[in-house]
């Protein structure tokens, strides 16, 4: 990992769009007001609309107002942090653009070359990628500077490609100008605390690791819900669909972390060799047999949304059993369930332990009322629950479930960074231990080609809008 740098320049491509005014604006702000950047950086917006410097400035000010209420905009820090923004107008086919932005670039930190270091941000849509980075090499900004140690990054934004052969082909093409460890895949699950932690609570204790296997645990269900639509995400959605949108990325990085075996040590690469085990070891569909494993569901009115066809056949809900061929998880079923406007918005990991050989304890001798679970609530709650059985007060030996429960808010005092402070922190260090290597993206898409392809042309089950998805999912369990 490098040291964090005394100067650098981060310039996000597609400055106006909406993730740049959701997160990476506000979030650059907020490092800023907590001290995390250095006294020298810059944020340099490159888009389409003709902008100066002043207007941007207003663009961004505008936008944190509305977009992001609970932020302080206090008068100096922000004046400051605003007088650190600049914009540069560029046609992104073009390479003339970027040799300007070079130019911009040197003018900016001063230097007759441009040694300074640059984190380059694609807020764009993944055909863009390839231009951008061919773009960029051609005008001298992908090379390290050796002679003067400036170096340049890459962080890219999911989707990363729409299939196996395109998520390789992006990758060739961003890997002829930028070497691995200089490209950031990003995944912002990655960045949410409680999803580091997973591995902290696995590796850092003694208790629950000798149980964390086949011969202890039925299964695991990760769930990934949220109360809300596709909002005004409609001509995305119908190109991505819900297995692209969550379940390849968000879904399936949280099943290989809580599936890993423990790392060599902690640098990014042993941690990301076993990630990529995990996902190379799911057990394959085949077009014949993952019908079996999978139900598809949209919402009711999903037709209707903004820029959706009348006869959509787009999953906006998918169910999946997943089974992982190794010696630590052979034939444990883990259950990944993602969809959009469903009941309440919730992200959680249920690992449900084997029943006790024999139970004696009423009301019935199942364990379902004993139900051992270890449960991981990533969001909105913050928090780790062990769900036991508990003998009920009073004379007859009755069990009911009760919690123990860890929660961040009150364990933990002071502001958390969001992932994507975090995130962008990591890359500007060079810890890529939270991003996604290019092994693990071609797992994951392999999966995710195979059931596609299994359930191509059907038409996913209709559900309630706030209801807990179609009833087919019973099916898969
Ligand atoms: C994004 C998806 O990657 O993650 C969205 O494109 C989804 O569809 C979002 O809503 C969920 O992120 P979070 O952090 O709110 O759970």
């Amino acid at each position: 990992m490098q040291a964090k740098p005394d100067s650098f320049s981060i310039v996000i491509f597609g400055a106006n769009s909406d993730l740049a005014a959701r997160k990476l604006f506000p979030s650059l702000y907020e490092l800023f007001l907590l001290g995390h950047l250095p006294e020298e950086y810059r944020v340099i917006g490159v888009g389409r609309a003709a902008l100066s410097h002043e207007e941007f400035r207003a663009q961004v000010d505008e936008k944190l107002r509305t977009l992001s209420p609970g932020i302080v905009l206090d008068k100096l820090p922000f004046k400051t942090f605003c007088s650190r923004l600049f914009y540069v107008k560029l046609d992104l086919a073009l390479v003339e653009g970027y040799h300007f932005l070079r130019r911009v670039l040197m003018d900016l930190s001063g230097e007759s070359n441009t040694c300074d270091h640059l984190l380059f941000y694609l807020a764009t849509p993944p055909a863009l990628a390839p231009i951008i980075v061919r773009n960029l090499a051609q005008a001298g900004l992908g090379e390290n500077k050796a002679t003067c140690g400036g170096w340049r990054k890459i962080i890219v934004e999911k989707p990363y490609g729409s299939n196996l052969p395109s998520a390789r082909e992006l990758n060739a093409v961003i890997g002829e100008v930028f070497s691995e460890e200089r490209i950031f895949r990003i995944d912002h699950y990655l960045g949410k605390e409680t999803v580091q932690n997973i591995m902290v609570f696995r590796f850092s204790n003694g208790i629950f690791e000798p149980l964390w296997n086949r011969h202890y645990i039925a299964n695991v269900s990760i769930t990934i819900a949220e109360n809300f639509g596709i909002r005004d995400r409609g001509a995305y959605y119908e190109e991505a669909g819900l297995l692209r949108d969550i379940v390849q990325n968000h879904g399936l990085q949280l099943l290989a972390a809580v599936a890993m075996e423990p790392p060599v040590d902690l640098s990014a690469d042993a941690v990301r060799d076993e990630k990529a085990k995990v996902l190379r070891s799911v057990r394959p569909f085949t077009i014949e047999n993952a019908g079996q494993s999978v139900v598809l569901g949209q919402y009711e009115g999903y037709r209707s949304e903004k820029n959706v066809a009348a006869d959509s056949r787009v999953e906006t809900f998918a169910a999946v059993k997943f089974f992982i061929d190794n010696w630590r998880w052979k034939d444990v079923p883990f259950f990944i369930k993602a969809g959009k406007n469903l009941a309440e918005t919730v992200t959680e990991i249920v690992i449900t332990f084997n029943c006790p050989p024999q139970n004696f304890f009423g009301p019935a001798s199942s364990c379902s009322y004993t139900a051992n679970q270890v449960i991981m609530r990533i969001q909105p709650e913050e928090t780790i629950a062990i769900r036991f059985g508990a003998k009920r007060p009073g004379e007859e030996v009755i069990t009911d479930p009760v919690f123990m429960k860890f929660d961040y808010k009150t364990s933990f005092a002071g502001v958390g960074l969001t992932p994507y402070h975090r995130l962008l922190l990591d890359a500007l260090a060079g810890d890529q231990m939270n991003f996604i290597r290019q092994d693990s993206v071609e797992y994951s898409w392999a999966i995710i080609d195979v059931i596609r392809e299994a359930v191509a042309g059907q038409q996913p089950d209709s559900y309630p809008v706030h209801s807990r998805g179609p009833e087919s999912v019973q099916n898969i369990y």
